[in-house]
């Protein structure tokens, strides 16, 4: 029944002008994601490096599929949901960068192991490895996996003191195909000079690449090592021993991220243009100098950058927030008219957790809607 919705929506607003859609909804424009895209995927190549892009920024398997088309090695995910939802959409390479806790998970685990293609797993705990390689050897399984280094964020992960005996055991453990390590410095990520970011990246990623390398010298035959964020997308290519990146927010960008300072300018991120922004109308407009829109709390996550507007572009304006379902558009011209049904298009403050507050993209190319995507990540958290 909801397949059969959407393609009756979808009938109706394909080629429409996408400022006649209704609100508040997501917009894509597909050449600045394809920009994006390929951006990305061709300044890791350039590196000599592989793209492992996180699915928990755009959470549709539509997109995944165009990131691998592009070249990408495999899909990350966050949760266990999210990769189950990958695998009915279609996507087989999938790496999972968080704990999955056993034996809460065990069943759905199990059968995630037995459908997708290539399944990694990531590990930072000795009794849930062994928990990992009892299932296994049960099930007559066998799952890779990488040890989970903890690069100063000290929200997972092992540090880099206990690694190399951690690894020696999960290699004697049987079902566990010991693949490298992941190190993911979030903390980093935003830090707006580029120069300090570069800085602290390198100091926080360089014990786990000497764990890495250690590793390989001690004969384990390990052929990942995974990390990085949009923040370092051109940093953490400096390490040699890493193989891949797991990027996300690249392929949307949010006015978090448009705010750092990159290689290129002291005070902006620009290399990534906003593929995803979001189309509010006004409600009410008996003020003057601002009119109340429908995008608030519940359709655009407050963390970050303030929203940025970038339609109408004849003056200057700035949204507010302005409580659960609404937000304020102020702009200098006090007795401006701005009639309700009036629309505005901002880049979101945050995209990942944004996104998982809608059900669907519209797609637009030049302005027009050229398809409908299903979010179909949305939600899935557990
Ligand atoms: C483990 C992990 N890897 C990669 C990413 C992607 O980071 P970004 O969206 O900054 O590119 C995240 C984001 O939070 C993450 O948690």
């Amino acid at each position: 029944v909801r397949r059969a919705e959407m393609s009756a929506e979808k009938n109706q607003i394909l080629g429409k002008d996408k400022y006649g859609l209704d609100t508040p909804c997501l917009l894509i424009d597909i050449d600045v994601l394809h920009k994006n895209i390929r951006a990305m995927q061709e300044s890791v190549r350039g590196k000599g490096k592989n793209l492992r892009p996180h699915a928990k920024t755009h959470k549709c398997s539509v997109i995944a599929q165009k990131q691998l088309d592009a070249g990408a090695v495999g899909i990350c995910t966050a949760k266990l949901s999210e990769a189950e939802a990958l695998v009915k959409g279609g996507i087989e390479r999938i790496l999972i960068t968080g704990p999955v806790v056993l034996p809460l998970k065990e069943e759905r685990l199990a059968a995630l192991i037995q459908r997708c293609g290539e399944l990694i797993l990531v590990l930072d705990n000795l009794e849930q490895a062994r928990l990992l390689s009892t299932l296994c050897e049960e099930q007559g399984l066998s799952v890779h996996v990488l040890l989970d280094i903890d690069p100063g964020l000290r929200r997972t992960g092992v540090s880099a003191e206990e690694a190399p005996d951690f690894a020696r055991k999960i290699m004697d453990l049987a079902g566990l195909n010991l693949r490298g390590i992941q190190a993911y410095a979030g903390q980093v990520q935003h830090i707006a000079s580029y120069e300090e970011r570069r800085q602290r990246s390198m100091e926080y990623m360089h014990s786990a690449e000497e764990v890495f390398r250690k590793l390989v010298d001690e004969g384990m035959e390990l052929d990942i090592f995974t990390g990085a964020g949009t923040g370092t997308f051109d940093i953490d290519t400096d390490l040699e021993g890493l193989t891949d990146l797991q990027v996300g927010s690249y392929v949307f960008m949010d006015a978090e991220y448009r705010a750092i300072g990159s290689a290129l300018e002291k005070e902006a991120f620009t290399l990534f243009e906003p593929a995803l922004t979001m189309l509010a109308a006004v409600v009410s407009s008996n003020q003057s100098g601002f009119v109340t829109v429908d995008a608030g709390l519940k359709s655009m996550y407050r963390h970050g950058g303030t929203p940025i507007i970038i339609y109408p572009r004849d003056a200057l304006y700035s949204y507010d927030w302005f409580g659960d379902e609404y937000g304020k558009i102020s702009f200098a011209e006090k007795s401006k008219s701005i009639p309700p049904g009036s629309m505005f298009e901002l880049v979101v403050s945050h995209c990942d957790p944004t996104v998982n507050l809608f059900d669907r993209f519209y797609v637009t190319k030049d302005d027009r809607v050229v398809d409908m995507w299903n979010i179909d990540l949305r939600g899935k958290s557990s």
